[in-house]
């Protein structure tokens, strides 16, 4: 791969898709040994600055790193000198001088990445921001896919949930169509944003028919801190009318994987049984994160190691 910074999935082609999930299986792999002592990121510094609560991506980026060699740092707006005014660009030429290397950034403000990877010299990999993108989360995602059915092309995924203030499910559909899947989607109109269908989407009219024949049945979590309200009435008919149960899996295909990007409202996406019923792939999840990190922070350093 061959780019200073990994900002989304709109901007990646298909051949840099594929490289990061060849990259990414081989170091899930070393992972499922238990190894965790790589030489890949040996003297370089990762720093992670998040502007937003994580405990997946935050985590796992920092694991990444330190599996790798890295040396790490964590920053949170709310402990950092942000607080007393510090602007981003600012505070990415201070992280510049002090000669690190990458930065790993999470941000409220869409297109906040972009601004930082234009004005520092360190790459810059987008964590999520705002409600535009979360490449690492979709490329995790897609290597949990292509891990249990061989590959994603021809796959059938239906996502299902909060789509109007999902960074994971823009991600997601932009990746998943580069490389040949199909992506229906289901929620009350009111959480659809405008023109997805336009983005390769086929937007449906019940849940019944986003499943039917689904690979990969997918839940978003509904993002309760940026509901302006009136979208729906309660989490209790959120759940009934629009959550996915065992008998929205029946359309399925038999054996459907269930999948989440986490945090999950449990009971209101999905229900409990499917998020620990066997054909759940989430706590996977989590370890393709931290491969798919490794392979990201690789594959943007390797040239210099
Ligand atoms: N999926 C995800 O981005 O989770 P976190 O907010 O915990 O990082």
């Amino acid at each position: 791969m061959k780019r200073k910074d990994v900002l989304g999935l709109l901007d990646l082609s298909a051949e840099e898709i594929d490289e990061i999930l060849s990259v990414g299986m081989n170091m899930k792999k070393l992972l499922r040994q238990n190894i965790k002592k790589l030489p890949h990121l040996q003297g370089k510094s990762v720093t992670t600055l998040f502007y937003e609560n994580s405990t997946r991506t935050r985590c796992s980026f920092e694991l990444a790193a330190k599996y790798m060699g890295a040396h790490t740092v964590n920053i949170s707006a709310s402990s950092s000198s942000v607080t007393k005014g510090e602007t981003l660009v600012d505070t990415g030429k201070t992280l510049d001088a002090m000669k690190n290397d990458v930065i790993v950034i999470r941000h409220p403000m869409g297109g906040a990445p972009h601004l930082l990877a234009k004005t520092v010299k360190a790459h810059v990999v987008n964590a999520g921001d705002g409600m535009n993108e979360h490449p690492s989360q979709a490329l995790l995602d897609m290597l949990t896919m292509r891990e249990n059915f061989g590959g994603i092309e021809g796959l059938k995924v239906a996502i299902l949930g909060d789509i109007r203030h999902s960074r994971v499910a823009k991600s997601n559909l932009f990746g998943l169509r580069k490389l040949g899947a199909e992506v229906s989607m289901f929620a009350p109109r009111t959480l659809i944003p405008a023109e997805i269908d336009k983005m390769g989407a086929k937007v449906c009219r019940s849940r019944e028919e986003a499943v039917e024949g689904a690979d990969v049945v997918m839940g978003l979590r509904i993002q309760l801190e940026r509901q302006q309200g009136g979208n729906f009435p309660s989490l209790g008919e959120y759940a009934k009318y629009y959550g996915v149960n065992d008998e929205v899996m029946k359309y399925a295909k038999p054996g459907a994987l269930v999948m989440h990007p986490g945090p999950v409202n449990r009971g209101v996406e999905l229900t409990s049984a499917l998020i620990d019923g066997d054909t759940s792939r989430i706590e996977e999840q989590v370890l393709s994160g931290i491969a798919v990190r490794m392979a990201i922070l690789f594959l943007l350093t390797k040239e210099e190691v």
